[in-house]
């Protein structure tokens, strides 16, 4: 029997991940590959990111999360290049206002606004709202950071006059508030670890890791990974 339920021992594989999350690493890499400068390697990134959170709805899974940015890249890498992510994200955002009224898509952003100008941060908000009824689910993470999301969300609970938290506390004070967690979470690029993603959320996620680069990264590579993920077995610390 196929049973998915995330309170007990008996949780075995055989259902489709609900939520996936991406770290869509490997664009800088693909682009010097190319002897081209990093800003190509995130423009094709971003197309495919585009192609499959597509795919990912058209197959039903219901939620997908990318990390687009983290803290750390927005506070080390050359503003040329941070520049030239927060265009694409800009772009994305457009596409995505324009799509909104015939789209089955809830979009959500996850991470610190403050980097964002009034109107950009306005017109985030906005979509948000305009989404907020919609069935499939797209969080995107960008200037996000596992660690700082957790020292927020710990202070909202304090300015709220909290003197000590439960779990439950503390997830509603997260910017993945009423989100299921990720089932399982992708990494591209050929590196092992988790780069301050979702710290909380992850704790019983799958993790599948990949070498393809991320302007490589295909829909088949997603079908193969749902079918390694249905033949996983999830225990959430039970014994078998
Ligand atoms: C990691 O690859 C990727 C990023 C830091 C940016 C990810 C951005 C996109 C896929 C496009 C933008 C999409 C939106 C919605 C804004 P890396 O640059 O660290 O690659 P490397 O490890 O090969 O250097």
């Amino acid at each position: 029997m196929a049973v998915n339920k995330t309170d007990g021992a008996e949780c075995t594989g055989g259902t489709a991940p609900r939520h996936i999350a991406f770290i869509m690493d490997g664009n800088g890499r693909w682009a010097k590959k190319r002897g081209m400068p990093r800003e190509y390697g995130h423009v094709q990134g971003a197309k495919v990111f585009r192609r499959i959170v597509e795919y990912c709805g058209d197959i039903g899974i219901e939620i997908v999360t990318v990390y687009a940015l983290s803290t750390e890249n927005y506070a080390k890498r050359p503003k040329s290049e941070i520049n030239a992510i927060l265009n694409l994200f800009e772009e994305y955002l457009g596409d995505a206002e324009r799509d909104a009224p015939s789209r089955d898509l809830r979009v959500c952003f996850i991470g610190d606004r403050s980097i964002f100008s009034p109107d950009i941060a306005e017109r985030m908000s906005a979509l948000e709202r305009m989404t907020q009824n919609r069935g499939k689910r797209l969080n995107v993470a960008i200037n996000y950071g596992g660690r700082a999301e957790l020292v927020a969300a710990v202070n909202k609970l304090i300015a709220a006059g909290k003197k000590s938290v439960t779990e439950a506390d503390l997830e509603t004070a997260l910017y993945t508030a009423g989100c299921p967690d990720p089932d399982i979470i992708v990494r591209t690029g050929a590196e092992m670890r988790m780069s301050n993603f979702l710290l909380w959320q992850s704790a019983y996620s799958e993790l599948y890791f990949i070498d393809t680069l991320w302007p490589d990264f295909s829909e088949r590579e997603v079908d193969k990974i749902i079918a390694d993920y249905k033949g996983r077995k999830r225990r959430y610390g039970a014994a078998e």
